[in-house]
């Protein structure tokens, strides 16, 4: 073994950048100066020119148990070795059944079905097509409205790009799947900044699904969609109650409420979801990411008590053996389950979403030690992620930002910025003094940047 990857040096810098065309990237800059991570280890990634870049961001928002844990990578290459792929259509084989049935042991409330597919996109597609076809197939076929939220990031298929409120993300691909509306965001600077976890002010934006319901007549609308807290764009905690006051409406009017929990799952908040750490049971859950600790692409969703129930109910009445016409190739393949049922005993073992919750408090001390540093105009925390929001350059939104995630990566720290926002959200195996580092680092190079 030379050490290469089917004659492919996986520490060096390829000779051909130009062929990938990388995904949110900023591609012609990235080909001239490009950053590569060719190797990582719990909490810290190896660049190509030998560094260590300690993980401020979990990958993205994904590797909860930090990286190249040896049970998961011990799990896949059996399960590779084992079952390369089976079809989960009218076959099955055991690992996905499995892993169903921990993942639900770890939501509270009557949860009682999962579905998988491959991404946090597809979970959120899935999710909507189901709360569809559950109004449907009881009847309430009027039922074909779907509301999200401003600022909503759902991934980037049709139905999360329609669903989401991420201009950019929205604006080049026409009209996007009708019948949508959307909730205003909850971010308010004036009333809010500097809030230690969740605001008190704005669960009164809530309320705004009472006048959107009463503008298209709640009996249209199947299903509102919030992300609990909403990560990728930049960090927005739900002020207290707001989360309680959607679910009272949706109870009063019959709409299926969806948390998107791809980030918030597994353990962020410092509780398994978001659902138990803000005692409020969405129908559906979506999630992804933590789900296999990023090692494998494995997205899912879990379903309410009832939801499940309708569908075969309504096949037993219409003679369908089939009771959801939908699903992927890849619906609960072996690789991926072997990965997410090592992950979750890495979760157990290590109790890391206690770990998460006990560290929450020095993360927050931390996150608002930046009060008075340069060029901060807002700092947000809750479990183990903290969004920094940044005054923006007249003129140049983003560019600050996006220096400064340079600058920290020359320094050995990985941040993730949107906007004009840093966003972080490490591995759960951080240790207060990577915690220190983290935001140290980001200290300085803010104190450096004009
Ligand atoms: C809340 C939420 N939903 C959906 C997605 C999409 O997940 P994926 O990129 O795996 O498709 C993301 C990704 O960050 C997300 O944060």
């Amino acid at each position: 073994m030379d050490g290469s990857i089917l004659g492919v040096n996986p520490d060096a810098q390829p000779n051909n950048l130009e062929s990938f065309w990388m995904p949110f990237t900023w591609n012609r800059q990235f080909k001239k100066d490009p950053l590569l991570l060719t190797s990582a280890k719990d909490m810290h990634y190896t660049s190509v020119d030998g560094r260590s870049i300690l993980d401020g961001t979990a990958g993205l928002w994904c590797c909860n148990a930090g990286h190249r844990r040896e049970r998961i990578v011990e799990a896949v290459q059996q399960a590779v070795e084992h079952l390369d792929f089976a079809p989960t259509f009218q076959l099955g084989h055991p690992l996905p059944f499995e892993l169903a049935s921990r993942v639900l042991g770890m939501v509270p409330g009557d949860f009682d079905h999962m579905f998988f597919c491959n991404s946090g996109s597809e979970a959120v597609d899935s999710a909507l097509k189901i709360a569809l076809a559950y109004h449907r197939v009881r009847g309430d076929a009027a039922r074909t409205r779907l509301i999200g939220r401003e600022r909503g990031y759902h991934g980037t298929g049709f139905g999360g790009i329609s669903v989401g409120g991420i201009v950019k993300n929205r604006m080049f691909f026409g009209p996007l799947i009708n019948g949508v509306d959307h909730l205003p965001h909850t971010h308010d600077l004036a009333h809010n900044a500097y809030t230690r976890g969740q605001p008190h002010w704005g669960a009164h934006f809530a309320d705004e699904l009472e006048r959107i319901a009463a503008l298209h007549d709640p009996s249209t609308i199947a299903a509102v969609i919030v992300e609990p807290l909403a990560g990728s764009t930049g960090v927005l905690v739900p002020p207290k109650g707001y989360l309680k006051r959607l679910r009272e409406i949706c109870d009063k009017h019959g709409f299926l409420l969806i948390f998107d929990e791809v980030i918030t799952g597994f353990g962020r908040l410092g509780a398994g979801f978001a659902t138990e750490y803000f005692d409020v049971q969405p129908d559906i859950i979506t999630c992804a990411k933590g789900l296999t600790n990023g090692v494998i692409p494995m997205g899912g969703v879990i379903t309410r008590k009832g939801i499940y129930d309708a569908f075969t109910a309504w096949a037993d009445e219409t003679g369908s053996t089939i009771e959801l016409f939908h699903g992927y190739t890849y619906s609960g393949h072996p690789v991926a389950a072997a990965a997410g049922l090592a992950t979750m005993e890495v979760y157990k073992e290590e109790r890391l979403f206690e770990r998460a919750n006990d560290l929450a408090p020095y993360w927050e001390d931390a996150v608002h030690s930046l009060k008075d540093t340069r060029h901060v105009i807002d700092l947000r925390n809750l479990g183990l992620i903290a969004g920094i929001e940044l005054e923006p350059r007249p003129g140049k939104p983003t560019e600050r930002a996006y220096e400064a995630f340079r600058r920290c990566y020359d320094k050995g720290v990985l941040i993730r910025v949107t906007g004009d926002i840093i966003a972080l959200s490490p591995p759960l195996i951080i240790d207060k003094p990577q915690i220190d580092q983290i935001f140290e680092t980001i200290r300085d190079v803010l104190n450096e940047l004009d």
